[in-house]
């Protein structure tokens, strides 16, 4: 979707906002997928309410894209215009045991500085892709650590006020890979509270997952990391593999053979390809197992 509204396009560099016209977002994903629309970078979180509202007035639909590293965009010209927020320098900030840090920050790099400062606890989020805000939303975790565990407050930009708010960490439900966000929010900022730990023994903890990820996701590719949550008490992973779909493919969209939940886009898959791609998975599972997968990685068609 191109923006030809005059007086949207004149109020951008006030707003400090760069449009990037007709962006190809497989450049802003980590499967190398979706479509092509006009990209608006935000500068300034303060914008967004006066923005959000400009766009509603002339009737440009918009979503919020993150670090691209949990999505699946559909193809070719998409009905809506994408949002994206620009990192600011520094992306974190500490206070004693207290880590601010911009939605926008890459998380690796946050957890790393924060290491680096002798605070832990997010060890295991070393090798998840993307930033924080999306890490945040999605309650991102792995070996045993969720995001959610240390926030003490947020800030987004909440649709349904149309205002930047700030909540408390109580006021938010953390839940697997789920939370009590709405999906329209927009995540600004957190204050996460960590435990004091030597930079040594964080390291060693980083080590020791980085060697387990390396060991057994295919990070050399490009994937959206897990296609399907793992149903209670069991792993989609393991079950997929169990059924011998490693490898399994549409065009260029294929089922990793190191982990069967890595769907990875091998050469040039579509959206199309990767969606008829879960749908194939997903009937097997559910023929074979009676369980319907429901899906990790976020769609948009
Ligand atoms: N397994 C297989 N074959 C496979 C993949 C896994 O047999 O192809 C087996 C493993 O050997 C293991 C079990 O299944 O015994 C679980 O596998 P793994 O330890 O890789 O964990 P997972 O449940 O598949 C989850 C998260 C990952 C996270 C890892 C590590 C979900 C959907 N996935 O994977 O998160 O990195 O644990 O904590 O919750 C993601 O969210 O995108 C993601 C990759």
């Amino acid at each position: 979707m191109r923006i030809e509204d005059a007086k949207i396009l004149a109020a951008l560099p006030d707003l400090r906002i760069d449009r990037v016209e007709g962006a190809s977002l497989s450049n802003y994903t980590s499967l190398g997928i979706g479509g092509t629309t006009d990209l608006l970078l935000i500068k300034c979180h303060a914008s967004i309410p006066e923005l959000v509202k400009m766009l509603d007035a002339a009737g440009y639909a918009h979503k919020f894209l993150g670090g691209g590293s949990n999505v699946l965009i559909r193809d070719g010209e998409l009905p809506w215009v994408m949002l994206h927020l620009v990192k600011p320098e520094p992306e974190v900030r500490l206070d004693g045991n207290f880590a601010y840090v911009d939605a926008a920050a890459d998380l690796g790099r946050t957890v790393t500085f924060c290491a680096k400062n002798n605070l832990g606890g997010m060890e295991g989020l070393i090798g998840v892709p993307g930033t924080v805000g999306g890490a945040l939303r999605m309650n991102a975790g792995a070996y045993g650590i969720q995001i959610g565990t240390y926030v003490r407050e947020v800030e987004l930009y909440r649709a349904a006020s149309r205002s930047l708010v700030t909540l408390k960490g109580d006021e938010i439900h953390f839940e697997y890979r789920h939370t009590s966000f709405a999906l329209d929010d927009i995540m600004l900022a957190v204050k996460l509270e960590l435990p004091s730990k030597p930079f040594k023994e964080i390291l060693n903890g980083i080590r020791i997952c980085n060697e387990k990820r390396r060991s057994s996701q295919p990070l050399n590719q490009k994937s959206a990391g897990c296609i399907f949550k793992n149903p209670p008490g069991a792993s989609a992973g393991r079950m997929l593999d169990e059924l011998g779909l490693k490898g399994l493919n549409v065009g260029d969209a294929r089922v990793s053979d190191r982990h069967a939940n890595f769907f990875v886009n091998a050469g040039n898959a579509t959206a199309a390809q990767m969606l008829s791609l879960i749908d194939t998975v997903r009937e097997r599972v559910r023929q074979s197992y009676g369980i319907t997968l429901e899906e990790e990685v976020v769609i948009w068609k």
